[in-house]
């Protein structure tokens, strides 16, 4: 077994800031992590743990900050090159925006290019896990996996579901969907560190027949998660309750065929009433908030205490294409800036962005005993920030005054080129 040592300012998020507050976040100065088959053996301060392994070689990554990997629970394949169109509320986007590109990855050889964009994407801004809706296509989302599991990264994806209301080519029908299914995730969930994700796109598409084959396919295998969207936009809200007039509400339209649970994933949730709140809490659904997708689309600002206070799991996701890059960075940023402007928001602090870019993630995709914090047990997944000198933020990372204060500068001026290394089971995947 060899044993390498990691030297670096870590910061991570241990416990809950939304339970215990700025003191949830952990900084320390020179820390050593002590690391062998890629996962972290022991932590302490650097002079300590070097004491107890004086051969061990030393990977010096001092000069700029260590943090979990980042997290994404929420992010299209289809859509990187879709990124940039503004000025459109959500179904007029699609309409214009994302279904015309999502449509082109029926050609294999252009969703072979896009899965390699796409993955490019997220190591680069230092994304290590991440659940991925799929594309429509079969063939598209086994390349997205062939290439994922090239990556080295953390993905879990699935063959987004449609047989309504969006264009005749992304459309199946219930029988195909189990079918195509199934073969995709017998070959892909638990291969590495691949899982699958069953994926209804959003009950505007999703007939109730189509949303049982869903339930269908949930049964195929242990572990499996479901990813969809909700309550993103007030016309997508009434077109759901128009075409589910026996639901209560949008969230039932998922709950009642049995979708739901703590492996579930919805994305945005920007107008959700109480009785879906409590629900969420009671099954430990957790959301997907999607910042810069919600502003750029003009989606509402994300009632963050109203999730927090009825206790359901609320992690971040970049939402590419309608979102404005792969940075969970700038997400962790954007979610500080709405919070403000609502009156029952928060102040958050750099240690509820931290939380929410890594720990909540982790937690929200089932892999809270492995990844999201650095710790003794759990696997090497981090992301090193270190800005090129003469930048910005290598200014202000020089004149910190504390490792908050570091890390407030870092997500205010953080971007994917400030990455300067990133590990995933410990394996130097950028
Ligand atoms: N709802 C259904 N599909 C999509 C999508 O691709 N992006 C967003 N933001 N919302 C959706
Ligand atoms: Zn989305």
């Amino acid at each position: 077994m060899t044993v390498r040592l990691y030297r670096a300012t870590v910061l991570d998020t241990p416990r809950d800031p939304f339970l215990h507050g700025a003191d949830a976040l952990r900084v320390e100065e020179d820390a050593g992590l002590v690391v062998a088959d890629g996962q972290i053996l022991a932590r302490g301060r650097y002079d300590q743990v070097r004491a107890e392994h004086p051969q061990a070689p030393v990977e010096d990554l001092r000069g700029g900050l260590l943090l979990p990997g980042l997290v994404d629970t929420h992010v299209h394949y289809p859509q990187v090159r879709a990124i940039g169109s503004l000025g459109m509320p959500l179904l007029q986007w699609l309409e214009e925006c994302a279904l015309p590109e999502e449509a082109r990855l029926a050609d294999h050889s252009y969703a072979a290019e896009v899965a390699v964009e796409f993955l490019s994407g997220l190591v680069r801004a230092g994304t290590t896990t991440a659940l991925v809706f799929g594309s429509h296509f079969s063939a598209a989302v086994d390349v997205l996996l062939e290439q994922a599991e090239r990556s080295g990264l953390r993905i879990t994806a699935g063959q987004v579901l449609s047989d309504r209301r969006l264009r005749p080519e992304l459309h199946t029908d219930p029988e195909t969907a189990v079918q195509e299914g199934r073969q995709l995730l017998s070959r892909w969930h638990g291969r590495g560190r691949l899982r699958y994700a069953i994926t209804p796109r959003f009950s505007v598409s999703a007939s109730d027949a189509l949303l049982q084959a869903c339930k269908a396919l949930l049964g195929e295998a242990d572990g499996l998660l479901l990813t969809s969207h909700l309550n993103e936009n007030p016309e997508e809200i009434d077109a759901v309750a128009e075409l589910f007039p026996g639901a209560r509400d949008y969230l039932d339209t998922y709950d009642r065929h049995g979708l739901l649970g703590t492996r579930a994933v919805l994305a945005h949730d920007v107008h959700p009433t109480d009785r879906e709140l409590a629900r969420m809490a009671e099954l430990g659904t957790a959301v997907a908030h999607c910042p810069t997708s919600n502003a750029a689309l003009g989606s509402g600002l994300f009632p963050l205490r109203r999730h927090v206070e009825h206790g359901v799991p609320v992690a971040l996701g970049c939402d590419v294409g309608a979102g404005s890059g792969f940075g969970l960075l700038k997400e962790g940023l954007q979610a500080a800036f709405v919070q403000q402007l609502r009156p029952d928001g928060y102040r958050l602090h750099p240690a509820h962005l931290l939380f929410l870019a890594t720990a909540a993630g982790a937690r929200a995709l089932g892999l809270a005993d492995r990844v999201g914090v650095l710790d003794a047990g759990f696997d090497l997944d981090a992301v090193w920030v270190r800005p090129e000198s003469g930048s910005v933020l290598h200014t202000g990372l020089r004149h910190a005054r504390d490792g908050i204060d570091a890390l407030a500068k870092t997500f205010v001026l953080g971007a994917p080129a400030d990455v300067a290394a990133v590990w995933v089971g410990g394996d130097r995947v950028r």
